[in-house]
């Protein structure tokens, strides 16, 4: 079987979707932080700039109903790669039913210790970040992509989804390189890829 077909039932990001995100947006604005699922020149940019020719694992962390999962399926990753961490467990059931291949934890991306138990020290080739933290003190970002960075393998990159203008997380003391993709004004609202890379990585995704 294509990695293409790993997505069995219903197509990530139609009619149906854009509804059950409104939905959830309006009984949990701040843990959802988007009405819409993210576009798909979004999504491709997105796996566009991840560092997933690296071998190794790809974490997910606030998947939703899976349109970067599409996407990095799109881009020819073995979904027996990626591991998606979505806390509410109807995205997380949906997304198990979409994606059989893929290893779906509804667990909670700000903890993955917990989240990830006996992988917890694994080493990721790429993490790819769209959990709304607009609500955080900069100080608990940081440290919260600190431990990120300590999860990623050598030359591995950060990408994150986000609406702000400028980097919603800034490096620690040059501890990492941030860069942002071209603004895409298709998705609602229009989103960068905020691309984090560790300081002494000699290569860049994008
Ligand atoms: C902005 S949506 C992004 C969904 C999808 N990746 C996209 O681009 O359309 C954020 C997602 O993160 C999930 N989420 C929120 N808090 C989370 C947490 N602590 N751990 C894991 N997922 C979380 C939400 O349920 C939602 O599915």
């Amino acid at each position: 079987m294509s990695a293409r077909k790993a997505a069995v039932s219903g197509t990530p990001s139609s009619r149906d979707d854009v509804l059950r995100y409104l939905k959830m947006w309006l009984r949990h604005p701040i843990k959802l932080g988007a009405v819409a699922p993210s576009s798909a020149k979004y999504c491709a940019t997105m796996a566009a700039c991840a560092t997933t020719d690296l071998d190794g694992p790809i974490l997910e962390l606030g998947p939703g109903l899976g349109v970067v999962t599409q996407a990095l399926v799109d881009k020819g990753v073995a979904p027996e790669r990626i591991t998606s961490v979505e806390y509410d467990p109807g995205f997380a059931a949906t997304l198990q039913q979409r994606f059989p291949r893929i290893n779906v934890i509804r667990g909670d991306g700000f903890d993955l210790d917990a989240t990830l138990g006996e992988r917890r020290g694994e080493k990721f080739a790429a993490i790819l970040f769209a959990i709304p933290i607009l609500h955080m003190p900069q100080e608990k970002r940081q440290a919260l992509f600190s431990d990120y960075f300590t999860r990623l393998m050598p030359g591995a990159n950060l990408t994150q989804l986000s609406y702000l203008q400028t980097a919603p997380v800034k490096p620690v003391d040059g501890s990492f390189r941030v860069s942002s993709s071209p603004i895409i004004w298709d998705n609602i609202p229009p989103a960068r890829v905020w691309i984090y890379s560790q300081a002494e990585a000699g290569r860049m995704a994008a």
